[in-house]
C-alpha cells in the first residue's frame, strides 16, 4: 500500500511541479500597471521562487532577464507583479521564468508559454491602469484566485482565506432587501391613495 502511494506520488511530482498558468499565449500582459502571475505547485516544490521576465529579442528587451519579484511565496498560487522601473517592455515572445533565486537565474523551476505584452485594449475609460480589477474572466478551478481588491502586495496569505460560501454575493443582499422595502412603500402608497 505504502509502496503504491510512493510510486503514485513520485509520478505526480514529475508530472506536475511548478507550472505557470498565466500569463499564457492566449492571455498575455498589458504594459499598464501591475500584472498577474498565477501558477500551480505540488507540496514537494520549493516554498519560494524568483520571477524573471525574458525575451530573446534584444530589440524588445535590450537587457534580458529582468527580475520582477524575488522570494515569492509559492503557496500563494497567484501574485501581482509591479512593472520594472523603466516600465513594461512591449512586444511578443516574452516568457516568465520561475527560478530559484536572483543569484541563480539559470535554475529554472518553471517557464511560461510565450506571451505578448501589449497596450491595453481601449474598452473602457481605464487608462491609468488600476492595479487590480475584480476578475471577471471565468477561471478554471486551479487558477481561481479570489484576490481581495486593493491588496497589491505579494505578501499575505490569501491562498484559501475566502470564507464566503459560494453563490452568496454579499453585495446583492442589501439590494434585494432594499427593493423589498421599496415595494412595501409602493404598496402602502397604493392603499393610501
Ligand atoms: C525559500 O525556500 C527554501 C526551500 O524551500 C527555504 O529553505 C528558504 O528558507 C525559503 N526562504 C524564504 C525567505 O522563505
Amino acid at each position: 500500500m505504502r509502496n503504491a502511494c510512493v510510486v503514485f506520488l513520485s509520478f505526480a511530482v514529475s508530472a506536475l511541479a511548478y507550472q505557470v498558468t498565466a500569463p499564457s499565449a492566449s492571455k498575455g500582459w498589458t504594459d499598464t500597471g501591475a500584472q498577474t502571475l498565477t501558477w500551480q505547485r505540488v507540496d514537494t516544490d520549493r516554498l519560494n521562487f524568483t520571477v524573471v521576465l525574458t525575451n530573446e529579442d534584444r530589440s524588445v528587451m535590450p537587457i534580458n532577464d529582468q527580475v520582477l519579484a524575488a522570494q515569492v511565496d509559492g503557496t500563494l498560487l497567484t501574485t501581482v507583479l509591479n512593472p520594472p522601473s523603466a516600465g513594461w517592455p512591449v512586444g511578443q515572445h516574452f516568457r516568465v521564468n520561475l527560478v530559484k533565486s536572483p543569484e541563480e537565474l539559470d535554475t529554472i523551476l518553471a517557464q511560461s508559454n510565450e506571451f505578448d505584452i501589449l497596450p491595453p485594449k481601449e474598452e473602457t475609460t481605464s487608462k491609468t491602469g488600476t492595479t487590480l480589477r475584480p476578475s471577471t474572466t471565468p477561471t478554471t478551478p486551479a487558477t481561481q484566485t479570489t484576490v481581495p481588491s486593493g491588496n497589491g502586495n505579494t505578501g499575505g496569505d490569501s491562498a484559501d482565506g475566502s470564507t464566503n460560501p459560494p453563490g452568496i454575493n454579499s453585495a446583492s443582499v442589501p439590494t434585494i432587501a432594499h427593493s423589498g422595502i421599496l415595494s412595501v412603500f409602493a404598496l402602502l402608497g397604493f392603499f393610501l391613495a
